[in-house]
């Protein structure tokens, strides 16, 4: 058993209503990160992972440097001052608020997960009562989001928000209709706001290999964590309605402004992730 581990067992970890003998999305995302929020049945799954693509946590690191990199681009660029954080994750090096804190002090992050580690982690480390919230709610459920009374009273829904969507949708299946889910929040936001959305993306059929081990990755997510979905590339720009898609599009995260430009390893994880960012005009 690891230090970890044990030392939460002490402490009465995990909390009650936490199952610390399945794997979870966070735990794994946090695990593949190389955090320290997660079990050894979360990490197991990493190795899974490891056994397909040797590969594996570039895929989160990659998240990570999107997210980073866009919420820039919303602050420093767009100038946007309120952001809507959907499917946020355990805290993790560069969160959101810190990253836009950075450029503007002043801006006001809601952070939505439907974990509740993450939102027992969220309240201890990243709330603030002034600029910084968190909220359990499901992302399946959007309304509920909406109409929160947190999010109703930090968020002024009159002025432009920074809608995340960050590797989150790619755990909604088709019957929990990801595409109704999306457009139930783009609706909601104002003129001149923002939507950023990753998720996996299955490789077409002229990438054979690299599309062997996107099925080979989604087999081990469904069956591991429940969920999974590497998705055509037309179903993920649908989620951005008729919003203007911003340069250079929807495409694999690396290549989405990338800050200092360098080699990237076109494998599996650079194909089956993509990104990207549009504004309601
Ligand atoms: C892979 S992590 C991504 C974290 C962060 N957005 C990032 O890109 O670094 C996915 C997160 O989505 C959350 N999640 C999964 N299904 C969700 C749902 N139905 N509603 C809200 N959050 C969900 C998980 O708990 C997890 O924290």
């Amino acid at each position: 058993m690891a230090r970890e581990d044990r030392s939460r067992r002490k402490n009465k970890y995990p909390p009650p209503g936490v199952d610390a003998k399945a794997p979870n999305v966070a735990r794994v995302y946090d695990a593949m990160l190389g955090g320290k929020d997660n079990f050894a049945v979360d990490r197991q799954v990493v190795k899974a992972a490891l056994r397909i693509t040797s590969n594996a946590p570039a895929g989160a690191l990659a998240s990570r440097a999107f997210l980073r990199r866009a919420v820039r681009y919303l602050v420093g660029e767009a100038g946007i001052a309120q952001i809507l954080d959907i499917g946020s994750g355990l805290p993790a090096q560069g969160n959101v608020h810190e990253v836009a804190h950075e450029i503007n002090p002043a801006v006001r992050t809601v952070y939505v997960d439907n974990d509740p580690v993450v939102y027992i982690h969220g309240q201890a480390l990243l709330a603030d009562a002034r600029t910084t919230e968190v909220i359990a709610a499901d992302v399946r459920r959007p309304a509920e989001i909406l109409d929160h009374p947190l999010i109703r009273r930090f968020l002024d829904f009159r002025q432009p928000v920074g809608l995340l969507l960050l590797a989150v949708l790619h755990h909604i299946s088709d019957a929990e209709d990801p595409s109704g889910v999306v457009a139930a929040l783009r609706d909601a936001m104002p003129r001149g706001s923002y939507l950023v959305v990753s998720s996996f993306r299955m490789p077409g059929p002229d990438l054979a290999e690299q599309r062997a081990e996107a099925v080979e990755m989604e087999r081990l997510f469904n069956e591991r964590l429940g969920s999974g979905y590497w998705r055509p590339e037309e179903t993920i720009r649908g989620w951005f309605g008729d919003w203007e898609m911003l340069p250079p599009g929807l495409v694999p995260l690396p290549d989405w402004r990338p800050d200092e430009p360098g080699p990237v390893t076109r494998d599996s994880i650079y194909y089956g992730l993509v990104g990207g960012v549009a504004r309601k005009n």
